[in-house]
């Protein structure tokens, strides 16, 4: 759906979007998905060549958006780009706060205060920084949907590195708090829980085999990868008003993992198992 410029692509027409880290991955989806259905895009993005490929790309399809090179976990940038945008813009409709990342996974026993100070600052912080950048113009109008990109790590125990787990976790609480706080001021707050899903950060393509490939049947129960834009075609939802009346959610968009937990598909034995030689 989210590449479609046709006339019926207006689920957020004269709508104004910002997403962060915009310019690629899931963000980058983001962007280009949102711009199909008829929105101005703020891409965020602290990589410039990123932010300006997106923006191209989002032009070439007859798309509307501006480039804001910040380093969202930076203050005077968050200050920068609400004053960018409502420049360029006039104001802000749609908040999408997807930065995010498990750097590098370190087991509690071996890691240090700097690391989760770290993790802190890319993953929960500038949620915090952005969102109250933006939410007086939101509560002004009346009008808002905000967007956090958590983890399905955030939902379930992530055993590699539990300080990046309970972080993604207080994103989806976040969220769930906050929407409260607004509800009554035309403000709805909902997040996504991504997995599996192909990207810069994340590349499940990388080192898998062929014979591998075929195991994407076992290890996701839709029996296939994500890419970005089962990812942003979720967002766009929580975006527009079809969305109209959820707020406080977080949708696992993880191909059916966390419905998984445990259980995994056996191509040989043709039936789900839960152990590797499970009679
Ligand atoms: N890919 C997955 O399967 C997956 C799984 C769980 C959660 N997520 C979450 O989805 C979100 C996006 O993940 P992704 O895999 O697309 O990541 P990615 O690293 O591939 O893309 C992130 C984008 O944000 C930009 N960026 C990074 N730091 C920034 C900063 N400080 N300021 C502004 N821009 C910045 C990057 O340049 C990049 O364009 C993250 O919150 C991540 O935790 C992804």
């Amino acid at each position: 759906m989210g590449q479609e410029t046709s006339d019926s692509a207006t689920l957020l027409a004269e709508k104004v979007a910002v997403v962060t880290g915009g310019g690629a991955g899931i963000g980058g989806a983001i962007s280009r998905v949102l711009a199909a259905q008829g929105a101005a895009v703020a891409v965020a993005e602290i990589d410039p060549e990123r932010a300006a490929a997106a923006v191209q790309d989002i032009a070439a399809r007859g798309g509307r958006a501006t480039s804001h090179v910040v380093d969202v976990r930076e203050p005077e940038d968050v200050q920068r780009l609400a004053e960018e945008v409502v420049e360029r813009h006039g104001r802000v409709d749609v908040l999408v706060n997807n930065v995010g990342d498990y750097l590098k996974a370190v087991p509690f026993l071996r890691s240090e205060p700097d690391h989760w100070d770290d993790l802190y600052r890319i993953n929960l912080h500038h949620v915090f920084l952005v969102t109250r950048a933006f939410l007086p113009g939101m509560v002004e109008r009346g009008v808002g949907s905000i967007i956090n990109v958590s983890s399905v790590e955030g939902l379930r125990g992530f055993p590699a590195d539990p300080v990046y787990g309970a972080l993604k976790a207080a994103v989806v609480h976040f969220t769930k708090c906050l929407a409260l706080e607004l509800g009554r001021r035309g403000i709805r707050v909902n997040g996504i829980a991504p997995d599996l899903t192909r990207t810069p950060q994340v590349d499940y393509t990388a080192g898998v085999t062929p014979e591998q490939e075929k195991m994407w049947k076992s290890w996701a129960p839709v029996g296939r990868m994500g890419l970005p834009e089962d990812q942003a075609d979720a967002v766009l939802f929580l975006a527009s008003d079809l969305s109209r009346f959820v707020t406080g959610h977080t949708l696992p968009t993880d191909g059916g993992s966390l419905a998984g937990g445990g259980w995994f598909w056996s191509p040989s034995r043709r039936r789900w198992v839960n152990r590797p030689n499970d009679p």
